[in-house]
């Protein structure tokens, strides 16, 4: 049976939470709260943007009282959230589907936040400038937007432990994958085979094929696209403490502010 292709995040929603058991996504949101917490005064509200199936936005609402708006553009990926938010009771996280270069809000927010390497989904600095357009819209004045994006470094690293991965997910599902970088386009490649099984765990009922593109950028790069933007750079962190990041970093958050005069 020939796997159909599928469109970024659709089907991969199923297996996304399994893949992503190893990372803490509470000691992340630590990590998070504290930037916010240092280059805000007083933050109340947070958009995040690509949030995925909701594990930072969740784990957010559980550490602090902050009015959450967290939204994807994969329905799929944002049904899974909300069925997180369903078994957690507590949580009042607002979640929506919504493309981050077409923001269509009708509030401002004291951060916007999006992590995991969702700005590497940007294949052009001209598409990075027009996030920032659109981040502009629905930030307060002098408030903040923090982001990670992933290095060259990290992806030559990242591709002995991520190529050949496979496993099982809830729900029947078996997946493949196969992770690679090219140095000269600075593509990162994420392939994965994902089949529905039967109840025997053996039997293939359906075969799916989806293709992760994301480009990887330098420091210099990316510091050279927000010097097109009227955004000011608050700070670059290192990995996952309020550590100055430079070009040796593997994971890099940036806060930056958003201009006082709209
Ligand atoms: C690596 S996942 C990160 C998800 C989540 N932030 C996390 O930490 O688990 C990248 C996410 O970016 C989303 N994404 C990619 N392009 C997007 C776009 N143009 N607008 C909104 N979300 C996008 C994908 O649907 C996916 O959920």
């Amino acid at each position: 049976m020939k796997g159909s292709r599928s469109p970024e995040y659709s089907k991969l929603a199923y297996i996304y939470d399994t893949i992503m058991e190893d990372v803490d996504y509470e000691v992340w949101a630590d990590f998070i709260d504290e930037i916010i917490q240092t280059n805000h005064p007083d933050p109340v509200s947070i958009l995040e943007l690509a949030c995925g199936t909701g594990s930072m936005a969740l784990s957010l609402d559980e550490l602090m009282c902050y009015d959450i708006v967290a939204t994807d553009k994969s329905p799929h990926m944002i049904k899974i959230a909300r069925c997180k938010k369903r078994d957690n009771r507590w949580s009042d996280v607002d979640f929506e589907v919504m493309d981050f270069l077409d923001i269509a809000l009708d509030r401002r927010f004291d951060a916007v936040i999006s992590t995991f390497d969702s700005v590497n989904y940007l294949h052009k600095p001209r598409d990075i400038v027009r996030l920032l357009k659109e981040i502009k819209k629905v930030l307060k004045p002098d408030s903040i937007f923090v982001f990670d994006f992933t290095t060259p470094k990290n992806s030559i690293r990242s591709i002995k432990y991520l190529n050949n991965e496979e496993g099982y997910a809830p729900g029947n599902y078996r997946f493949f994958r196969k992770s690679s970088y090219n140095p000269s386009s600075r593509i990162h490649y994420n392939v994965f085979d994902i089949e529905k099984l039967d109840n025997d765990m053996e039997t293939v009922l359906e075969k799916y094929h989806e293709v992760h593109k994301q480009k990887i950028y330098t420091l210099p790069e990316m510091l050279d696209i927000i010097d097109e933007t009227e955004f000011t750079l608050l700070a670059k962190y290192d990995g996952f403490d309020l550590v100055e990041a430079d070009e040796s970093s593997l994971r890099i958050t940036m806060v930056l502010q958003c201009p006082t005069i709209q």
